[in-house]
C-alpha cells in the first residue's frame, strides 16, 4: 500500500498561482483542483511512473508569483542564453547570433504551421519545455519556465509585475514613438499607448547585443528581436 505521506506533503508544497490571494480567479481554482487530481491520480495508480513524480515535475508558476529573487533569476538565464553562440546551421537560420535566437528561428520557421491548427499545443509544449532545457543545461537555470496569466493585469498592464519596466520585469514596453492604433486581427485595433520604441530601461535595455564586426560576420539580416516568451 502507497504512503499518503508524499501526497499530503505535496498538496502541501502547492505554491499559491498568485502573488496575493485576493487575485486568486477561477482558472487558478481550475488549476490547483487539476494538480490535486494528478497527485492523487499518481499516488493511486501502482504503474504510475516512480521517476517522474509530482515532486520531480517541474511545476510553472505565474510570474507574479514568483519572488523578486525568482524572477531575477529567469532573467539572468535569459540573458545568459542570449550571450552564448548560435548553434543553428547557418543555412537555416542565417540571422541567428545566439542560443536564444536559435529558438526565435525554429518559431519562425515553424509559424505557418503551428497556429490556428490541432498541434498548436503540443508544439509549444514541447518547444517551451526545450527552451527551459536550454536555460536550464546551458545557463544553469535552476527554476521552471513562468507563464503570463495576463488576464490578472489585463486592465492595468503598465504597472504590472511583467511591464512594470523594473528590474525584475521584461522592461517595460519601451521609449515613446508616435504611433497609430495597430489593427492585430481584422477590426481589432490595439490603441496606442506610452511605449513602441526602443527599450531603454529595465533589465534587456542592452538587447539585441550588438552584432559582431562585419569582418567575422558574414552573415547578414539578423532578424528583429522578440521579447521573452514566457
Ligand atoms: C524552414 O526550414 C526548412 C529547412 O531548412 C526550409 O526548407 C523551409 O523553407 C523553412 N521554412 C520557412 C517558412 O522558413
Ligand atoms: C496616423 O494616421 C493618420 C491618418 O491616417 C496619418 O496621417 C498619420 O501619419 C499616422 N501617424 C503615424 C505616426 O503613423
Amino acid at each position: 500500500m502507497r504512503s499518503w505521506v508524499p501526497f499530503v506533503a505535496a498538496l502541501a508544497a502547492l505554491s499559491p498561482a498568485t502573488a496575493s490571494p485576493t487575485s486568486m480567479d477561477q482558472w487558478d481554482v481550475l488549476a490547483g483542483k487539476a494538480l490535486g487530481n494528478q497527485i492523487l491520480y499518481h499516488y493511486t495508480n501502482p504503474e504510475a511512473s516512480s521517476t517522474c513524480t509530482p515532486y520531480t515535475a517541474s511545476a510553472r508558476r505565474e510570474w507574479g508569483a514568483l519572488s523578486k529573487k525568482e524572477r531575477r533569476d529567469y532573467i539572468d538565464a535569459v540573458l545568459c542564453l542570449s550571450s552564448k553562440p548560435s548553434k543553428s546551421d547557418p543555412s537555416f537560420a542565417p540571422g541567428a547570433r545566439s542560443r536564444y535566437d536559435d529558438f526565435v528561428a525554429v518559431h519562425i520557421n515553424q509559424t505557418m504551421f503551428i497556429h490556428s491548427t490541432g498541434n498548436f499545443l503540443t508544439w509549444h509544449r514541447y518547444f517551451t519545455w526545450a527552451y527551459e532545457q536550454a536555460l536550464r543545461n546551458e545557463c544553469g537555470y535552476t527554476g521552471s519556465q513562468p507563464y503570463w496569466a495576463w488576464n490578472k493585469y489585463a486592465d492595468d498592464p503598465v504597472n504590472s509585475p511583467i511591464f512594470d519596466g523594473s528590474e525584475y520585469s521584461m522592461s517595460g514596453d519601451g521609449a515613446f514613438v508616435p504611433h497609430n492604433a495597430t489593427e492585430a486581427a481584422p477590426g481589432i485595433f490595439l490603441q496606442p499607448s506610452n511605449g513602441g520604441g526602443c527599450v531603454k530601461s529595465g533589465p534587456f535595455k542592452n538587447e539585441p547585443r550588438p552584432p559582431p564586426p562585419k569582418s567575422q560576420d558574414p552573415r547578414p539580416g539578423r532578424p528583429k528581436r522578440h521579447r521573452p516568451e514566457l
